[in-house]
C-alpha cells in the first residue's frame, strides 16, 4: 500500500506541475495529448482546412478538439471510443469497442461512404506496466487501426498511429511499408521519455 500511494503521490506532482498540463487548461484542451498531435502537424501538415479524418481512441477527446477546429466546416472528423466522451462540435461519435465487428460497421455506417483523407489512431488499453499480455492488446489494436486504414483511405492518404515498442514492431513497421509510399516514426516532446510509445505515420497510401 505504501509503495503504491508513494507512487500516485510521484504521478500526482509530475501531473501538476508538467506544463503541457498547464497549457491544455489555459488551451481549452481536454488532455495534454492535444500537444503530441499539434506537433505532429506542425511538422506534416496532416489536418488542413478540408480534411475528413477518422479519430480512434479519441476520449477523453483533445484530438478531436484539434482537428475539428482545423478542418472547418468544409472537412469532418469522426471519432470512436470505448469510453464516453462529451460532445464536441461538429464531431461525430460512436462509443464501442473497435475489437468488436458490431461496432466497426456502426461505425462504417457514420462515414456514409466517404473516403478519408486521414485516419488518426491513438488507441491504447487500460495498462499499469507493460506485461506481454498488455502488449499483445496493444497490438491487436494497432493492427485493426491499420485495417481501417487500408480500408477507408484514400489513395494519397495518411495514417498516424501510437505504437509500443516491441517484440512486433518490425513486422508492424514492414506492413505500414507496403500500404504507404513513406514511413517515419514521429517522437513529440509531449510523449513523456520514459514511454515506450512512439508514433509511426504512414503517407501516402498506395
Ligand atoms: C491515450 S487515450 C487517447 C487520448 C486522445 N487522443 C485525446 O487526445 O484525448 C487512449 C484511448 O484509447 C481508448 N481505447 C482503448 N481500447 C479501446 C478499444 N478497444 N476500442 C476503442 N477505444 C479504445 C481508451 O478508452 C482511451 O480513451
Amino acid at each position: 500500500m505504501m509503495a503504491r500511494s508513494k507512487t500516485s503521490n510521484a504521478w500526482l506532482k509530475e501531473h501538476v506541475n508538467d506544463s503541457y498540463v498547464q497549457m491544455a487548461q489555459k488551451d481549452g484542451y481536454r488532455a495534454r495529448a492535444a500537444y503530441k498531435l499539434l506537433e505532429i502537424n506542425d511538422k506534416d501538415k496532416l489536418i488542413r482546412p478540408g480534411t475528413v479524418l477518422a479519430d480512434l481512441g479519441s476520449a477523453p477527446g483533445s484530438w478531436s478538439q484539434v482537428a475539428a477546429r482545423i478542418v472547418g466546416d468544409s472537412g469532418k472528423v469522426f471519432a470512436l471510443d470505448i469510453l464516453p466522451m462529451d460532445p464536441i462540435a461538429d464531431v461525430a461519435f460512436i462509443q464501442g469497442d473497435f475489437r468488436e465487428q458490431e461496432v466497426l460497421e456502426e461505425f462504417v455506417a457514420l462515414l456514409g461512404g466517404r473516403e478519408l483523407d486521414l485516419v488518426i489512431s491513438d488507441m491504447a488499453p487500460n495498462i499499469s506496466g507493460m506485461s506481454s499480455i498488455d502488449q499483445a492488446r496493444s497490438f491487436h489494436l494497432t493492427e485493426l487501426a491499420l485495417e481501417f486504414a487500408r480500408d477507408h483511405l484514400k489513395p494519397g492518404g495518411s495514417f498516424l498511429v501510437k505504437v509500443f515498442q516491441g517484440s512486433e514492431f518490425q513486422d508492424y513497421m514492414k506492413a505500414m511499408r507496403e500500404l504507404f509510399t513513406e514511413v517515419v516514426t514521429r517522437k513529440p516532446k509531449a510523449s513523456r521519455d520514459r514511454s515506450s510509445e512512439i508514433y509511426l505515420l504512414g503517407k501516402g497510401r498506395r
